[in-house]
């Protein structure tokens, strides 16, 4: 018996987008591909029906100055991620129009003397507004379609962060706002100061990090998208190998890779769940693309967790 599982497009930001997109962080940071390939793999995303492309003000690589004071990182800026997104789109033969890019700030790049990468908080509400005007002509456009707090900035307060999205949403630069990296209570906060303009949480999840904080069901309740970052269980951080050998047992007996059957098992798990895996060439993408269309059986999902 098939799963009764609704694999369809979802009306989200102002779109119709299927509920899988293209995260581009592995195409714009460590590890990253040639720029050529990146393109290419952004355009067979597109070509496969991806509608949702996922990109941050801080998907570049800094590079480490010997200037720099107390052996911390100054950054080169970088506007690498935003503009090969862009470029992509508009080099794209198919609807351009249809395709929501989504970007993310308040969290920058950072890299020591031994070339080791980091990430810094910094969502002061000028550095908020500021960085919201630099994606917005990085990527083309007078007003962004969907636009995140990239994370809780630990040292201001998350009312201001908030407030500083509101003026971003009252001033035209963003139609819609998501948040990043947060748990319930950052939800109600936002969604208390942000109204309708709130659409999307972007949280983890993957079988590896099976949503601890419960935000998936509050994110129901309150009808936000749930966006599922590093649903493969990430490409950089070590993770628990063993959580996906369910999924590797119904791929086998289906010939499929586990990729799709935990990205369809994600899509199973929520209405409103978007899943943004990252791929590192075309081929990766078009395989993770077929989830939207692989309807799990009652008893493959009663032998996933
Ligand atoms: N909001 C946040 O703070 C945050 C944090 C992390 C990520 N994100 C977003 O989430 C997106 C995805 O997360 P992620 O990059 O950490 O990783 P991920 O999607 O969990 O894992 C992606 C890795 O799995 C491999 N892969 C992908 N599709 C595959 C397939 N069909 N078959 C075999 N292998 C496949 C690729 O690695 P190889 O190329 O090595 O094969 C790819 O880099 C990012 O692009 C970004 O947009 C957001």
């Amino acid at each position: 018996m098939t799963s009764t599982t609704t694999i369809s497009a979802i009306d989200f930001a102002g779109y119709t987008i299927p509920r899988l997109g293209l995260g581009c962080m592995a195409l714009s940071i460590e590890g990253r591909p040639a720029y050529s390939t990146a393109v290419a793999t952004i355009h067979s995303a597109l070509d496969a029906g991806v509608r949702y492309l996922d990109t941050a003000w801080s998907y570049y690589l800094p590079r480490y100055s010997p200037q720099s004071h107390n052996n911390a990182s100054r950054l080169e800026q970088s506007d690498y991620g935003e503009r090969l997104v862009h470029e992509a789109v508009t080099t794209w033969d198919g609807p351009q129009q249809d395709v929501l890019i989504a970007s993310k700030i308040g969290w920058s790049r950072t890299v020591d003397q031994y070339g080791t990468y980091g990430w810094q908080a910094d969502a002061r509400p000028e550095t908020i507004i500021a960085q919201a005007k630099e994606s917005a002509q990085r990527l083309g456009v007078e007003s962004l379609g969907l636009l995140y707090s990239h994370c809780d900035d630990p040292n201001v307060p998350y009312e201001d962060q908030m407030g500083a999205f509101r003026q971003l949403v009252d001033e035209g630069v963003a139609r819609t706002i998501g948040i990043s990296r947060v748990d319930n209570h950052n939800i109600d906060v936002a969604h208390h100061i942000l109204g309708k303009a709130l659409v999307a949480v972007q949280n983890q999840f993957s079988p590896s990090y099976p949503d601890p904080l419960h935000t998936m069901d509050h994110c129901k309740a309150l009808n936000l998208a749930f966006v599922c970052w590093s649903p493969l269980g990430g490409f950089l951080d070590p993770v628990d190998a063993g959580a996906y050998d369910a999924f590797k047992k119904v791929a086998q007996r289906r010939g499929i890779s586990y990729q799709r059957v935990v990205l369809a098992w994600e899509l199973s798990r929520c209405e409103t769940l978007i899943t943004i895996p990252s791929a590192r060439n075309p081929h990766e993408i078009q395989d993770s693309f077929a989830a939207t269309q692989l309807l799990l059986t009652e008893e493959e999902l009663s032998q996933l967790p």
